[in-house]
This record gives C-alpha cells, sequence and structure tokens, in this order.
C-alpha cells in the first residue's frame, strides 16, 4: 500500500494512492483519492469544499521536522 499527501498551498492535504478512510466509528469510507479539510472551514468534513479560498486560509507549506515521538 503506497499513499502520497500532498499539502496544497494554502488548501487541503491531498491524498493519492491505495488507502483507506476510516471515520471515529471504524467505518470504512470508500475513496479512491480524497482532499482532506485542513482549514476546519468546510460543510463537509474530512473532505474540502472549497470553503479554505472564502475565508483566507493560509496554511503552512512546508512540512515540519517530525519527531520520533508522535503525539
Ligand atoms: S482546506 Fe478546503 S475547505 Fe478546508
Amino acid at each position: 500500500m503506497s499513499i502520497t499527501i500532498k499539502i496544497a498551498e494554502n488548501g487541503p492535504l491531498i491524498v493519492q494512492g491505495e488507502f483507506k478512510l476510516v471515520d471515529a466509528n471504524g467505518q470504512e469510507v470508500p475513496v479512491k483519492k480524497a482532499a482532506l479539510c485542513r482549514c476546519g472551514g468546510s460543510t463537509t468534513k474530512p473532505f474540502c469544499d472549497g470553503t479554505h479560498s472564502k475565508i483566507g486560509f493560509q496554511g503552512a507549506s512546508a512540512a515540519v521536522q517530525q519527531s520520533d515521538s508522535i503525539k
């Protein structure tokens, strides 16, 4: 299983590849490609609905180096 997660400039996280999206109830959500909201404004969470553009979301374009312990 190989996936790519791309940080869109001031937008969502684009997930591509073979992956599973599982909700908090353990229900698998069938998707092949997903744009996941990271601005918090989407009305279709966890998916992006374009609201980030309307609210002027500005997100980091580069990932911060992750430490050894994931929180
Ligand atoms: S990132 Fe697009 S609506 Fe939040």
